[in-house]
């Protein structure tokens, strides 16, 4: 409509600027509608509970059908994710043992036909004692490689395979910013399978490259997840030392590393491979 004293041309562009901006608002609701997952497939290992289960609530949250692969029972996170109207499913698995990692990738390709993501997250962590690295007893050592180290290398070896079929996918590994610094109080066993981690996404991102999957790995640091939460002694051993390395000086909360697993995740981080993002309140320079 013409107002008094307006001019044809200035109403007329008013009138196309309105019709932009509802066009623009509609495409905004799509979009959110839509979620910035939404149709992937995606495998979370070690999601039953502490990181993995905020990493897989925040993926269906955005539209991606989330299969859970941990050794204990996902069903509480699965449920949470359903009553939300989230896509999730667990698969019992060992990480460590290659024929249930070969099961998982058998069930992911008949149920799901295809991977567009893999959080490999599975690790012992919050479970670990406190140990000085001359106190580690050998076969812990073997076990935690075996979990972290070998667990993330079978998980890529079996699902990779599906994400090339498609055309590619995004593999995010997780690492630690203690492979970065070490830690005064020990852990020198989780920290060596962390820093595999980066070594990790360092080969396969170039190896994978070529076939349109991004390997990238995310680093926390220190972060109150419900597990950690659960073994006191661990944070009180941290918590002094991570606080002084911070540029941030607060600790990490699970939401904290939502935004970057998402970014990892989506078309947002086509041209990304072979990175480390560190999330940590600035502790570590990656
Ligand atoms: N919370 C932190 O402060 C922090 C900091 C840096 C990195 N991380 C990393 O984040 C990830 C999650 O940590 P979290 O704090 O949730 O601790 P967490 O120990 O609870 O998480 C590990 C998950 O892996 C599962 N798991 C263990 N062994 C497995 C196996 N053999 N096969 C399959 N699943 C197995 C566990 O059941 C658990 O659900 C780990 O990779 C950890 O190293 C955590």
């Amino acid at each position: 409509m013409r107002h008094a004293g307006q001019s044809r041309d200035e109403s007329a562009a008013q009138a196309g600027g309105s019709r932009i901006e509802d066009l623009r608002a509609v495409a905004c609701q799509r979009t959110a509608a839509m979620g910035r997952l939404e149709g992937r497939q995606a495998v979370v290992t070690g999601g039953a509970k502490g990181l993995g289960a905020a990493f897989a609530r925040a993926m269906a949250a955005e539209g991606a059908h989330c299969l859970i692969a941990d050794i204990a029972s996902a069903q509480s996170v699965v449920s949470q994710i359903r009553a939300s109207g989230g896509k999730a499913a667990e698969i019992p698995t060992d990480v460590s043992d290659e024929s249930a990692v070969r099961h998982l990738a058998q069930v992911v390709e008949a149920e799901l036909g295809g991977l567009d993501i893999l959080v490999n997250n599975a690790a012992l962590y919050a479970s670990l004692e406190p140990v000085g690295c001359l106190d580690i007893d050998a076969d812990l050592w073997d076990r935690v490689m075996a979990v972290n180290v070998r667990g993330s290398f079978l998980a890529a070896k079996h699902l990779a395979p599906l994400m090339a079929k498609r055309g590619g996918g995004k593999i995010i590994n997780v690492s630690s910013g203690t492979a970065y610094k070490g830690q005064p109080t020990g852990m020198a066993h989780y920290i060596v399978s962390k820093g595999a981690i980066l070594a990790m996404t360092r080969a396969f991102s170039r190896e994978l490259g070529p076939m349109g999957i991004c390997v990238n790995t995310l680093a926390p640091g220190l972060t109150l997840s419900d597990s950690i939460l659960k073994n006191q002694p661990h944070i009180e051993m941290a918590e002094d030392s991570v606080l002084a390395s911070r540029a941030l000086k607060r600790h990490g909360r699970p939401d904290d590393l939502i935004g970057a697993v998402l970014f990892l995740a989506s078309s947002e981080s086509d041209f990304v491979t072979g990175q480390t993002l560190a999330v940590d309140g600035g502790s570590i320079n990656t």
